[in-house]
């Protein structure tokens, strides 16, 4: 039998935002782990991802932001893309929704669907925003979740209850835009009649077969996959639109349709077909021969995107007709952060950007620690004291210890060359077999996606070794039997060999200091086990040491800058933009004691002061009159700044300007330093 072929698609992030760890941990690492596997075992494999650049998410963005859509996406896009690239995550391309291949595939794909009577137009009532002429749809509009009475439930879905949601639904809906409530204007749109394809989604999402032919194993799929999906058919598929008024996204592509464009769920996993495209083009490739026919489609994703994989994108085609329909949907739980939720506007996360920046040569051990804690079947954690524990304790002591003992023994009784196996004892043997086993049951574990317990097997070898060679103690063995201690250190040296090759997948840096450790290189999986990948004689290389332990002090800084940068409900104005310190120091600020005050004529909040600064006496005029009088304000030393370039106020020059706090009701104080502090003292 011939190898199954695969196209892989990673979800494509919206370009509105860096990547966290909860991405990471439960969609790119897991989609990256499954592909470095298949591509050691000789699949024929692409591994698609891009940014996905339209929507609501965007537009909002970048109304936030006071940029325009373009320039989130180009700044999201490339900061995404490089995170990516950094942390060595295997794209085979990573496209973009706003390209213009994507525009013309999605059109093509609508247009096809349009032409042969697949979509329903209905005219209707829809939520519009009267103050900025727009209709209201998603994420433009939020309101009561009329099913768990979350009070911010959006259009389109709620994110407490998971439901999904039409505007309509919503209780005392409001705009996101203006925050008013909307009025009802009548606008077209073209739907999909998702409830008139509910008689096969359950057979092939229950039995895995299409029109009655065999399509997948349903037993792969994880039981919250088809639980969700299930539970959205029985309560009954609706007519959803597939078409916005909007004007950031790709045009509805039909006569009369100006100021259309279509849903971003749409247009969203077109792009997963037109990133292929892009790809195909690059590498002198057909893209239809990575969507059609025999090859396995496999999406992988978080929880919130699983109806539209096994479902809406399904229907769409089924629709379309001649493209694959999903293999497998492997979709991941939540990563939680220390006890809370990831969340971007609390920023509570840590962003894999600002990790590759701090550790820039730990890109492994957050991938190690990620796997370890996948959010597989359910919902999990990352803390910092366990990527501390995961690394030092596992693998700095079992991994990296047993690699560092394997070689540096090998150069220090054999000046780098690999001894000769002799006789082998049962305990060799023993050993040996394990080995030789572990590869198999790797390999199952990945078939299955449960790339965690994959992992935690291939740290089962590196687990095997390192007791090994504390139980033959060849340091103690080699004054009394130098034989016995060749074959244990060529055993130790194969095994650190078979290493190289089953942790490509999950280390690929690891894996492949390893190999240059070694003078060992092989991707090919079918290799591992064996114990006779390195020939007696052969040189291998001084290590260096493969993990360096992380001090608490690391987990300090991390836990504290999580912390601080976790904003209190405040009724204070946010931070301001920071500045440098060369910024700052030009500014000069001083101690004044005010020598006369009093209060400008026909103005109700001046006071003209004139202040001696230590250096010269000046006049400021201070809009102060309102909280002091002239006489209270005589004799006290107060702050001022010195250099702010003068102007005139009602007339009069002031030359400078005191500096005053402010509370919540807008009543001002002086800055006033304790005694002892006289005129002309600097502030800094
Ligand atoms: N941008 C979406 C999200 O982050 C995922 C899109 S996946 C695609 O939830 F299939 F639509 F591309
Ligand atoms: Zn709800």
């Amino acid at each position: 039998m011939s190898k199954a072929k695969y196209t892989i698609t990673a979800a494509l992030p919206y370009a509105n935002g860096p990547l966290h760890l909860g991405h990471v941990a439960g969609v790119y690492l897991p989609a990256d782990i499954f592909v470095r596997f298949l591509r050691m075992n000789d699949h024929d494999v692409v591994f698609i991802c891009g940014s996905d650049e339209h929507g609501a998410a965007i537009t909002l963005r970048a109304k936030k932001e006071g940029i325009t859509p373009q320039e989130i996406v180009d700044k999201y896009n490339a900061q995404i893309g490089k995170s990516f690239r950094d942390f060595d995550i295997s794209f085979d391309i990573f496209h973009r929704t706003s390209s213009p291949i994507h525009h013309e595939t999605a059109q093509a794909f609508f247009k096809k669907l349009y032409d042969n009577g697949k979509f329903t137009e209905d005219t209707s009532e829809h939520y519009y925003d009267e103050e900025y002429n727009q209709f209201l749809a998603d994420r433009y509009i939020t309101g009561e979740c009329p099913k768990c009475s979350n009070p911010s439930a959006y259009g389109d879905q709620c994110e407490k209850c998971g439901s999904d949601l039409s505007p309509t639904e919503l209780i005392n809906p409001k705009s996101t835009l203006s925050g008013k409530s909307p009025v009802l204007k009548t606008t077209s749109h073209w739907y999909l009649p998702m409830d008139r394809h509910e008689d096969w989604l359950r057979e092939w999402i229950k039995e895995g077969k299409l029109d009655g032919v065999q399509q997948h194993d349903p037993k792969a799929w994880r039981n919250q996959v088809i639980g969700q999906c299930m539970s959205w058919i029985d309560g009954g598929l609706h007519p959803r639109a597939m078409t916005r008024d909007l004007d950031w996204g790709v045009k509805v592509p039909l006569p009369n349709s100006d100021g259309k464009v279509l849903y971003v769920w749409l247009d969203a996993p077109i792009g997963y077909i037109s990133a292929t495209k892009q790809w195909a083009l690059d590498h002198n490739k057909n893209w239809e021969d990575y969507w059609t026919g025999d090859r396995k489609l496999v999406h992988f994703i978080g929880k919130d995107n699983i109806v539209f994989h096994a479902i809406i994108f399904p229907i769409l085609l089924k629709d379309h007709g001649g493209l694959i329909l999903p293999d497998n949907v492997p979709a991941y739980e939540f990563l939680n952060l220390e006890g809370d939720k990831f969340s971007t506007s609390r920023n509570w996360a840590v962003w894999l950007h600002e990790y590759m920046e701090a550790y820039p040569d730990k890109s492994d051990e957050l991938k190690y620690v990620l796997t370890s804690i996948a959010p597989e079947s359910k919902d999990s954690e990352f803390t910092w004291k366990e990527f501390q524990t995961r690394i030092n304790s596992e693998l700095a002591d079992i991994l990296g210890n047993f690699v560092n003992r394997a070689l540096v023994l090998t150069q220090k009784y054999y000046e780098g060359s690999v001894p000769e196996k002799n006789e082998l004892t049962d305990e060799d043997k023993r050993v040996l077999e394990e080995m030789s086993a572990i590869p198999d049951r790797i390999s199952k574990l990945v078939y299955a996606y449960k790339l965690r317990d994959a992992q935690a097997e291939a740290m089962n070898l590196a687990r095997l070794g390192n007791k090994y060679l504390a139980e033959t103690e060849p340091w103690k063995l080699v004054k009394t039997d130098p034989e016995r201690v060749k074959t244990i250190m060529n055993i130790a040296l194969q095994i650190t060999a078979n290493l190289s090759i089953i942790l490509q997948p999950f280390l690929p840096a690891t894996a492949k200091k390893l190999s240059d450790f070694l003078n060992f290189t092989s991707s090919d999986w079918t290799k591992a086990g064996r114990d006779n990948l390195l020939n007696a004689g052969e040189k291998i290389n001084s290590p260096t040491i493969l993990f360096q332990k992380i001090e608490d002090e690391l987990v300090e800084n991390e836990v504290a800058k999580l912390k601080s940068s976790n904003p209190v409900e405040s009724k204070f104005e946010p931070q301001k933009e920071a500045i440098n310190f060369d910024d700052f120091t030009k500014m000069d600020i001083r101690l004044g004691t005010i020598l006369t005050a009093e209060k400008v004529e026909k103005a109700d909040k001046l006071l003209k002061l004139t202040v001696n600064t230590g250096v010269d006496i000046r006049t400021v005029v201070s809009g102060i009159a309102e909280h002091y009088s002239p006489e209270e304000v005589v004799g006290k030393t107060v702050s001022i700044l010195m250099n702010l370039a003068p102007r005139k106020i009602r007339g009069i020059e002031s030359q400078g300007m005191i500096l005053m706090a402010e509370n919540e009701e807008g009543k001002l104080s002086f800055m006033i330093p304790e005694k002892g502090f006289e005129a002309g003292g600097t502030i800094r």
